[in-house]
Formats: C-alpha cells, sequence, structure tokens
C-alpha cells in the first residue's frame, strides 16, 4: 500500500490510473469502514483511503482532540482490506492556509437533522470531500449508509457541480446485537455499550409500526422518543422521513420509500443510526388506516 502524505506526493502517484475508486475516512477503522474498502476495489482501477480527521466538521464543543488516532492498526487493517494508496495529509498539506472558500449545502437538506443539532457540520463535510476529490479525482467514491444524510449530501453536492464521479451507498454494518458499528462506539463504556443496542432497537419498532399500518407518524415519533428517555437516553431526533428527499411524508402521498433516523446521546456519547423501511411502499394520508 502506497501511502502519500502531501497533495503533490499523491497526485504523481495517481496519475497512472484512469477510475480511482475512493473511500474517505477519519480513521480509528472498523469492520464498516473496511466493508467500503473491499466494496470500492473492484468498482475501480485503483483503490483509495483517505484518513483525515477534519477540523472544519467538529463544532468547538466536539471531540475533535480526543477523535481517536490509530494509525498503525488502520494502515494494518487497509493493507488487509486490499487498499492500493492511503492519502493521509497532516493540516498543514490539505489546508495550507485557512479554508476560507467552502461548500455550502442545500440547506433543505443539510440543515434539518444533523445539520440541525450540528450547525455547520454538512459544511465542513462538504469542504473536505470536495478538496479530497480534487485531489484524489476519483471516478466512484463510496460512502456507507450509516451517515445516510452525509451521504445524501454528497450526491447533491457532486450533481449540482457535474463532478464527474459515481457516489455508491455501502450497507451499515452492525455488531452481533444490531448496534451499528461507529468510531465512536469506543467511548462507550461497558454498560453503556450493553445499552445502546436500544437505539437500533428504537428503530426496528418504529419500522414494525409502520409495516403494521399505523401511519401517525408523530404518535410513532413520540413514542421512540418517550421510550428512549425512559431508558435514560436524550434522544436529538426519531423521526420517520421519505428517503428521497429526507423531508416528512404529506398526508395523502400515494407512494413512498421511507427511512427512520436517529440521533442520541448515551452519556456524553451521541449516536446515530437508520434503518430503511422496505416494503412499505403504498402509503395512505397519515391518521388514517392503512
Ligand atoms: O464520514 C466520515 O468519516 C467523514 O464525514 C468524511 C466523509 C470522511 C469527511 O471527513
Amino acid at each position: 500500500m502506497y501511502i502519500a502524505r502531501t497533495i503533490p506526493e499523491l497526485r504523481d502517484h495517481l496519475g497512472r490510473y484512469r477510475r480511482p475508486a475512493f473511500v474517505p475516512t477519519m480513521g480509528n477503522l472498523h469492520d464498516g469502514h473496511l466493508a467500503l474498502v473491499r466494496q470500492a476495489k473492484p468498482l475501480g482501477d485503483v483503490a483509495v483511503a483517505s484518513i483525515f480527521v477534519n477540523r472544519l466538521q467538529f463544532l468547538p464543543h466536539e471531540d475533535f482532540d480526543t477523535y481517536p488516532r490509530t494509525w498503525d492498526s488502520d494502515c494494518e487493517k487497509l493493507r488487509a482490506a486490499g487498499c492500493d494508496v492511503l492519502f493521509a495529509p497532516d493540516e498543514r498539506a490539505l489546508y495550507p492556509e485557512p479554508q476560507t472558500c467552502k461548500v455550502h449545502p442545500d440547506g433543505a437538506l443539510a440543515d434539518i437533522l444533523e445539520g440541525h443539532f450540528r450547525p455547520g457540520f454538512f459544511v465542513g463535510v462538504c469542504t473536505v470531500v470536495m478538496k479530497l476529490f480534487a485531489c484524489v479525482q476519483p471516478g466512484v467514491a463510496v460512502f456507507g449508509k450509516k451517515d445516510y444524510q452525509q451521504l445524501m449530501v454528497i450526491r447533491h453536492m457532486v450533481r449540482q457541480f457535474a463532478l464527474p464521479i459515481e457516489v455508491v451507498g455501502g450497507e451499515t454494518r452492525r455488531a452481533d446485537d444490531g448496534l451499528a458499528l461507529s468510531s465512536r462506539n469506543g467511548y462507550l463504556g461497558d454498560s453503556a455499550r450493553v445499552e445502546a443496542v436500544a437505539l437500533s432497537r428504537a428503530l426496528q419498532s418504529m419500522a414494525a409500526a409502520v409495516r403494521a399500518g399505523e401511519r401517525d407518524f408523530g404518535a410513532i415519533e413520540a413514542r421512540a422518543m418517550q421510550a428512549l428517555s425512559a431508558r435514560g437516553w436524550q434522544p436529538d431526533y426519531m423521526v420517520l422521513r421519505r428517503r428521497s428527499d429526507l423531508q416528512a411524508p404529506t398526508a395523502g402521498e400515494p407512494l413512498v420509500a421511507l427511512v427512520a433516523l436517529a440521533a442520541a446521546r448515551l452519556g456524553s456519547t451521541r449516536l446515530i443510526d437508520n434503518l430503511e423501511i422496505d416494503g412499505v411502499e403504498r402509503l395512505t394520508a397519515p391518521g388514517t388506516a392503512a
């Protein structure tokens, strides 16, 4: 695996390839990331990953300084997953001057949910992803569905700027008990780790209610919020949204594919998760029987 620390090193090395397949990460890699690398590999002629903890997407009170940096094991895992090139710039290499030119994604998609609770987050994400795209010039890029809204925001950015990049979503990997794999799971102590599965279970209950024909989405969401709060969580949101634009389905919409999305804090650890709800394409107006 070739490791590039600077943009010129990376460009020089990638010059010989036609279609890099790219997986951007912030390191502290788990099986979810490695599955994305394995998914990306056959989609291009060289598999490229990046590790860069992007200061721009952290709010001042968030965990930028303590975000786990696990360089040696990350390199080992990437090699084993078949990664050919790792781009791992330091802050001076990627942001040699203050990054005052930023990408502001569409507010309808980016100022809701994560963007509402973490203002500026998607500006930071889009700015670094645009810059990483400019460095790697991938033909295809793979992003995990675990960060469902991020995947949608990036797809929209790529479309709006007509970037010649195919954006592919990778399925969420889960631990045996159903907890979505995330770098932040490492913050959970033993008892919190056991409790953490309640988030994916709450999403399952929301999906089950929809599948059973319940159409009062507000009531389903409120029940999920209450159930988690009663267990000691502080939920930011538990919502049912249209997959196409992450807006709430409107009354009388005949056909819709849904996703349940959740973000909640357990102690000081904030977890997010989501679940696509299949097989309930035909919805009647919220509040009416199925
Ligand atoms: O999903 C992530 O790890 C980050 O948001 C990304 C896409 C690598 C940008 O820093």
